[in-house]
């Protein structure tokens, strides 16, 4: 018999990708299923994110999680305990209204969504379900294009460059697997070239190779070089999707590109990246201007949106008003979805939801600091959002993720279905 009533809320201190303390929390329910889950964390976070509640102080640079897991402990488990953990709607209707602030500055979104999200998990098990059949039925078969980090950047490199994620995307790609073999193969060569040139200096914290260049177009150039030596034709297989990051070096409509010692304004930026997407078959761009600056995110979109995906992150921050804004405005034509920018799973999904009504795509996020929690997967994959952006293929707290949807796509066997070239938001 199934009873998916919540007996305990239990929360306990991990450590992410970049050895950093986390929150992970475990639900027991009534029937004894458990579900557990992981909060991951950014680097290059946007002003408008749901608080990460740090404590502060001496240990761990000030980052440890003891108020957070304190929350999930007392309050939270107080509030929760004997809550149908198969009604998401209703348990994050509960959190939010515990917390009771528009950006979880109470309990920490780092709290919320541990529990939000260990609660889905806690059902899926009680249910006999993996995650994404939970969440998207029958339906719920297609597998995401991934955007993978070749070379990594920004706040994740040390600011070596500053654009912070050089990815390809495998729109030629028949399913998931094939996608994966194409991008082992450029990885590796991009690798090899660095290699070749004594600029080989391991990798970024996303796992993308460390980026030893004199310029941005630098970057570029060697990843069209990398597909080029791995077998493939640019901009067939295999096309390139940047994350600029722009807030990171944008402030009041000056770009500062420190590793070119210039700086520009918005229309600057634009051209520059306009040249760029002539010059390389770059399909994706994500936060090309400033969070800052919708006016210039506009600009841009109507410039390139035709051709482009254009991608809001720190622009959006998961966040549906932000995006009747931004699309009031017409600034980008796809949401980046990570969950820990809001803090529950419901106002995460209600952003992607927001998102299709407005006719924008989506793509659902990792985070810079990481773990072996591999439920982004999952959501993508229940949601149908279409396109998934892990970080490299290197590290295992990546691989994690990659290697899930592997077994998901094999799992489907016949039914599975691979998102491809027709999800980008230009080509529609
Ligand atoms: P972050 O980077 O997790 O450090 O914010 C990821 C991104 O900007 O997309
Ligand atoms: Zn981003």
């Amino acid at each position: 018999m199934t009873d998916t009533r919540i007996r305990r809320i239990h929360a306990r201190r991990v450590w992410d990708s970049r050895g950093r303390p986390t929150v992970e929390a475990e639900i027991t329910l009534h029937d004894a299923s458990v579900g557990r889950a992981i909060v991951p964390a950014g680097a290059s976070t946007g002003t408008r994110e749901a608080l990460e509640l740090r404590d502060g102080g001496a240990a761990f640079g000030g980052l440890d999680v003891q108020r957070a897991l304190g929350h999930v402990r007392g309050e939270i488990a107080a509030a929760l305990c004997g809550h149908d953990a198969a009604d998401q709607v209703a348990l994050d209707r509960c959190l939010i209204e515990l917390d009771g602030t528009p950006a979880k500055t109470r309990l920490g979104a780092n709290a919320t969504l541990a529990v939000s999200l260990a609660a889905a998990h806690a059902a899926a098990a009680s249910a006999g379900l993996p995650l994404y059949r939970l969440l998207g039925g029958e339906p719920a078969t297609t597998l995401p294009l991934p955007q993978i980090q070749i070379f990594g950047g920004g706040a994740h490199a040390g600011r070596r460059v500053d654009v912070q994620d050089f990815m390809v995307v495998c729109p030629g790609a028949t399913n998931f697997a094939q996608a994966l073999e194409w991008t082992a193969e450029v990885y590796r060569a991009a690798g090899q070239l660095m290699q070749r040139r004594g600029a080989l200096h391991g990798v970024a914290d996303e796992g993308g190779w460390w980026p030893d260049f004199d310029s941005n177009e630098q970057a570029l150039q060697t990843l069209v070089q990398a597909i080029e030596d791995a077998g493939y034709v640019p901009g067939e297989q295999l096309a390139i999707a940047l994350d600029v990051a722009a807030s990171e070096f944008g402030h009041g409509g000056r770009y500062r590109l420190a590793l070119e010692s210039r700086e520009l304004d918005a229309d600057g930026m634009i051209e520059m990246l306009l040249r760029w997407t002539e010059r390389y078959p770059i399909v994706s761009i994500e936060d090309p201007l400033a969070e800052d600056d919708l006016d210039g995110f506009a600009r841009f979109t109507q410039a390139a949106g035709h051709k482009l995906q254009i991608v809001g992150d720190d622009l959006l921050v998961s966040h549906a008003p932000l995006l009747r804004e931004a699309a009031a405005a017409g600034a980008a034509n796809c949401v980046l979805l990570k969950p820990n920018q809001r803090g529950t799973l419901s106002e995460t999904l209600h952003a992607w939801q927001t998102a299709r009504e407005l006719g924008y795509a989506g793509i659902v996020s990792a985070r810079s600091g990481e773990s072996e929690d591999t439920s982004i997967v999952h959501l993508a994959l229940g949601w149908g959002v279409g396109q998934l952006k892990v970080g490299a293929f290197a590290r295992s707290e990546r691989m994690a993720k990659w290697n899930e949807a592997l077994r998901i796509e094999e799992h489907l066997g016949e039914r599975a279905r691979f998102a491809g070239a027709g999800v980008l938001g230009w080509s529609r």
